[in-house]
């Protein structure tokens, strides 16, 4: 059995994606908390709903982004996670931080990376004119939106798309890619050989008649 922390800052569609299909498809995994920097993240109902302990640790009760750090992974170690799951967590982690998770940390983010990093980026998509836009999910470096790349899905632009409704079309691929790659994660296929991701696919036993 293995055990997962999500963090969270706002809705938590991405970390529902994961919990239901946790729960679907029986994964051999304990969601043991989630944790978000904003009290009134409204994920934090839905997890809580789901007998998931739903934590805050507010980014403004500290003066420095090393203190909230701190204070953020002791409440994360306390669940001694295998994997800590970002889902629409939107802080920038210190250097500190990111090493202690080193290997064991994912995340997502809406665009197709090295494409489009930091914020806005359907608004990015949209301004640069690119045909395809999509999300990555992504192993967390020190460096912003540059760790090593696990999965990835493309949407096509449309003419008359606007921020919003390619936001919702990224996002419902999301839902898919992101319970995927921590599910591979979780059964031990996900991999980091020399700085690169890998997945091994799922082994097909010999049939008896081959
Ligand atoms: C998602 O689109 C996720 O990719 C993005 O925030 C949204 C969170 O939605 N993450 C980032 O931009 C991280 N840089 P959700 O709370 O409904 O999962």
């Amino acid at each position: 059995m293995r055990t997962i922390v999500i963090l969270i800052s706002g809705r938590g569609s991405n970390m529902q994606a994961i919990i239901r299909a946790a729960q679907n498809e029986k994964w051999p995994v304990k969601i043991a908390a989630v944790i978000s920097n904003r009290a009134d993240a409204s994920g934090l109902r839905h997890a809580a709903e789901q007998g998931i302990p739903a934590i805050v640790v507010p980014h403004k009760d500290y003066t420095t982004r090393d203190a909230f750090d701190s204070a953020l992974q002791s409440r994360i170690d306390e669940f001694a996670p295998d994997l800590l799951v970002l889902a629409g967590f939107m802080r920038v982690l210190t250097p500190r931080f990111v090493a202690h998770y080193a290997g064991r940390m994912l995340n997502i983010h809406p665009s197709l990376l090295p494409s489009f990093t930091g914020l806005a980026t359907h608004r990015q998509a949209l301004a640069a004119g690119v045909k395809i836009h999509g999300a990555t999910v992504h192993f967390v470096t020190a460096d912003l939106d540059h760790g090593p790349i696990v999965s990835q899905t493309s949407v096509s632009v449309l003419p008359d798309d606007t921020e919003e409704t390619l936001a919702a079309r990224v996002l419902e691929q999301e839902h898919i890619i992101y319970p995927q790659a921590i599910r591979s994660f979780i059964e031990g296929r996900l991999s980091l050989v020399d700085g690169v991701a890998c997945i091994a696919t799922d082994k097909v036993e010999p049939s008896a008649d081959s």
